[in-house]
């Protein structure tokens, strides 16, 4: 039985061939694959594939002739990023060159992930895929570059995601219930920008739809719908869900930080606001996309 209600089950037999198997999304479109009918995944970690090797690609592409590839690995250190731009830009941009080429000499649609941060943050409602680019750091810039080497490519899907989180990732929104539990102090926590969890499960589903659909090409955007919240606003929620399940579980409090708060220095900037729309992809592949409280369920 699946967990998630707007799953697809009766899958027609796909190929695809994962590139940065080990990371945050790779692990989850890993394990879902096994429990996905149709699909037969050829997952290449790192060490397998390195995607900066443009014949290292080609020659693996002829190899297994999938039907798609799904691009997870980047330069994902969006701090890092400020200070190796050359690495940053080699990793989001300049080997996609490579990789559409090699995409293109078997005909594989390549689905390619971005990223919320190719805004600039002053909007105030939902960006959607009409709305103008416009970086504020680094990282932003290489994703944006690397869409448009993807877009070109008349077989290049974009998926934009945000606050990606799961029981694998490293990041802080993931690592919350064990910071929740285990700190003896409050948790202090950013309270000023306004984002979109993402559950990999649900960006995961939506790929693997993609696929099943045949789409071969486009811009979408994939979060988790409800508005958005600052991690402040999450972790709360993390709390409060903690409690329903397990009432007199020893917590310690969330507080937001002070409107004195600094980011530390190195910090790259980052838009205050960047929640984006699912509605097309929503409406085009025929999905009820969770209220990002529901990942919430699985993590804690
Ligand atoms: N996580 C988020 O919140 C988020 C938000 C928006 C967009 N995205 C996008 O989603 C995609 C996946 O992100 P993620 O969270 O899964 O990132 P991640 O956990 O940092 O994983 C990136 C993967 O890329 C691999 N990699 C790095 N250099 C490589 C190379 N030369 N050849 C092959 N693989 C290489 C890394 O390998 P190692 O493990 O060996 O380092 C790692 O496994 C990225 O395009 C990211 O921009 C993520």
């Amino acid at each position: 039985m699946n967990a998630f209600p707007f799953f697809f089950n009766t899958f027609v037999f796909m190929k695809i061939l994962l590139t940065g198997a080990n990371g945050g999304v790779g692990t989850v479109v890993r394990q879902m694959a096994l429990d996905t009918e149709g699909i037969d995944l050829v997952p290449c970690s790192r060490e397998a594939l390195d995607v900066l090797d443009s014949n290292a690609l080609k020659a693996a592409l002829l190899k297994h002739k999938p039907d798609y590839v799904i691009n997870a690995a980047a330069f994902t250190q969006v701090d890092r990023a400020e200070v190796e731009q050359q690495e940053a830009f080699r990793l989001n941009v300049e080997c996609l060159k490579g990789m559409v080429d090699a995409c293109n000499q078997v005909g594989a649609v390549l689905i390619h992930l971005s990223t919320d941060y190719v805004f600039d943050g002053k909007k105030t409602t939902p960006y959607t895929e009409e709305n103008k680019e416009s970086p504020i750091n680094v990282y932003g810039a290489s994703k944006l570059a690397g869409e448009q080497v993807v877009l070109a490519y008349g077989n290049g899907i974009i998926v934009r995601t945000s606050w990606v989180y799961s029981l694998h990732s490293k990041n802080f929104l993931a690592a919350v219930p064990r910071l929740l539990r285990t700190k003896k102090e409050p948790l202090q926590v950013e309270n000023t920008q306004v984002n979109s969890p993402t559950f990999a499960p649900h960006l995961v589903e939506a790929l693997f739809a993609l696929v099943q659909k045949n789409v071969r090409r486009g811009l979408y955007h994939f979060t988790n719908t409800g508005g958005g919240c600052t991690r402040y606003e999450f972790a709360c929620r993390v709390r409060d869900k903690i409690l329903e399940k397990e009432p007199g579980a020893v917590l310690a409090p969330v507080i937001p930080f002070g409107p004195e708060w600094q980011e530390p220095p190195g910090t790259a900037p980052r838009p205050l606001y960047s929640v984006m729309s699912p509605d097309k992809i929503a409406k085009q592949l025929g999905l009820e996309v969770p209220h990002w409280e529901e990942g919430i369920d699985f993590i804690i």
